[in-house]
């Protein structure tokens, strides 16, 4: 499904700041191959070519219109299409960088073990998903596809993501081919000026395949409905605003 690197980026300054929250985390001084994985429009790039450098870091996405975004942004830097789930890593790789990708490969475990064998000792593997399914955004989107006069394109779909595996799972799938995994969830807590903010944010991410099921002739009915159930959810704070609770999960991982 296609993605749109403007609707992404209406919340760039939110979206970005777990990215540098992970990239303060990667113990390396400095890093020659470095590779964004799901590298969206280049913010996260960005923040990876700051640090280390133009000659070192690469960009890596499946959509067209996000890698153009990102080649517009950072017009010295490489940007290459690729099918994370079909893609291994180099193995001279000092940094694979994954932030906000990977919920979306439901197998993502199994993948991030298969890359680290493939890289070399002190490598690293950093990685952040967004761990919110059981937050209201998520569960109204279920809640409306199922009540409208649209249901019926809704019945037996599987739109909603996997839920991610528990931290343990992850400590104890790459514990063994590493020399140090951390792992741990920030929540952040985003304030938005209205409920519509809050249905623009996930129209950028989650909420775009259950659109696409609804079908044009039912987005803004169905936009409609999500948006009172998000006004019902996110009760307005003393100056009008609400908060978006927003729960992420970070995996830091160094190949032994
Ligand atoms: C939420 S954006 C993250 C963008 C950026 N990394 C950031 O930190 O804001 C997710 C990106 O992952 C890409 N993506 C999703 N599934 C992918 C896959 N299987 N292979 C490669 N890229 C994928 C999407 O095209 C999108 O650009």
């Amino acid at each position: 499904m296609a993605w749109s690197a403007e609707q992404y980026l209406k919340f760039e300054n939110e979206r970005t700041r777990p990215a540098s929250d992970l990239l303060a985390q990667v113990p390396l001084g400095t890093a020659a191959r470095v590779i964004d994985l799901g590298c969206g429009p280049g913010n996260s790039t960005e923040l990876l070519v700051e640090r280390f450098g133009v000659d070192a870091v690469s960009g890596l996405d499946s959509d067209r219109d996000m890698l153009d975004k990102a080649r517009a942004r950072l017009p010295h830097t490489r940007f290459d299409a690729a099918d994370l789930s079909q893609w291994q890593p180099p193995a001279d790789a000092d940094l694979l960088y994954a932030n906000a990708v990977l919920q979306w490969i439901p197998d993502h475990l199994a993948l991030m073990q298969q890359w680290l064998q493939a890289l070399r000792p002190g490598a690293v593997l950093a990685v952040q998903m967004p761990d919110n399914l059981g937050e209201p955004t998520h569960l109204l989107m279920e809640e409306t596809g199922a009540a409208g006069p649209w249901a019926a394109r809704f019945e037996g779909s599987r739109l909603r993501r996997a839920p991610l595996p528990q931290p343990a799972r992850y400590l104890e799938a790459l514990s063994p081919l590493c020399s140090r995994v951390d792992v741990w969830h920030t929540i952040y807590n985003h304030p938005m000026a209205d409920a519509q903010a809050i249905v623009e944010w996930v129209r950028g991410t989650g909420l775009r395949p259950y659109l696409a099921a609804a079908g044009m002739e039912h987005e803004a009915a169905f936009l409609a409905d999500y948006t009172a159930r998000i006004d019902r959810a996110y009760p307005p704070l003393a100056d009008g605003r609400r908060l978006l609770r927003f729960p992420r999960l970070f995996v830091v991982a160094v190949r032994a």
